[in-house]
């Protein structure tokens, strides 16, 4: 299905579409589903649930609604791409906001598991601080384009390796607010 953007404001001059790949309706349902999945795995034990900014609001947002037993959420920053490339770069990471987790289990939210790396970095770093216990979780995982020797605990959906964006996914810092997933056409990677 092709769809019209509905364009941020810098984009607005630019007549182009996007390729829906993943709808709204199968988003919320799957993530309802997960919701339903991770309230039973944490029912009874004290549970924080982590996002990595800025991709994984729109999820996180949708995802702690759908959890249904009392947790804690915090945050923290990493990024590996730059500006309008779509392959990774070196990774920043900002992890001075993150909440006391000594003792918790907690979850780390992204929004798609690609080569792995930033999951592995940041599950390297976060057991640094002897939670409980540590697991991922990510809306979207490039399976044929992992590079690590490690796996998302939970995903929503498996995709093809190509570059998509929507509901949190960005290219060049646009496009997060789309409320599904789309591929871009390769004109509009520019
Ligand atoms: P990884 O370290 O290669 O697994 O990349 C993870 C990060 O790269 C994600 O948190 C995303 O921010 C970004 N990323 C990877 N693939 C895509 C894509 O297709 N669209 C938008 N961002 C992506
Ligand atoms: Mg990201």
């Amino acid at each position: 299905m092709k769809q019209q953007c509905p364009f941020p404001a810098t984009l607005s001059e630019r007549n182009f579409f996007v390729k829906v790949l993943i709808d709204q309706e199968q988003i919320n349902s799957r993530v309802i589903n997960l919701g339903r999945e991770l309230a039973n795995e944490y029912e009874g034990r004290p549970l924080t649930i982590i996002g990595i900014l800025a991709g994984s609001l729109v999820l996180l947002a949708d995802l702690i609604r759908a959890i249904d037993v009392p947790h804690q959420v915090g945050l923290l920053q990493a990024s590996s791409y730059r500006g309008k490339s779509t392959t990774p770069g070196p990774l920043q990471m900002n992890l001075d906001y993150l909440p006391d987790i000594t003792d918790r289990n907690v979850l780390l939210v992204d929004d798609i598991f690609d080569t792995g790396k930033t999951m592995q970095t940041v599950l390297a770093q976060i057991g640094e601080r002897q939670p409980r216990s540590l697991k991922s979780a990510v809306l979207l995982w490039k399976e044929e384009a992992t590079e690590v020797d490690l796996t998302p605990d939970y995903h929503c959906f498996k995709i093809p390796d190509h570059f998509v964006v929507g509901y949190g996914l960005d290219f060049n810092n646009e496009y997060r607010h789309l409320p599904f997933i789309a591929s871009l056409e390769p004109s509009d990677l520019v």
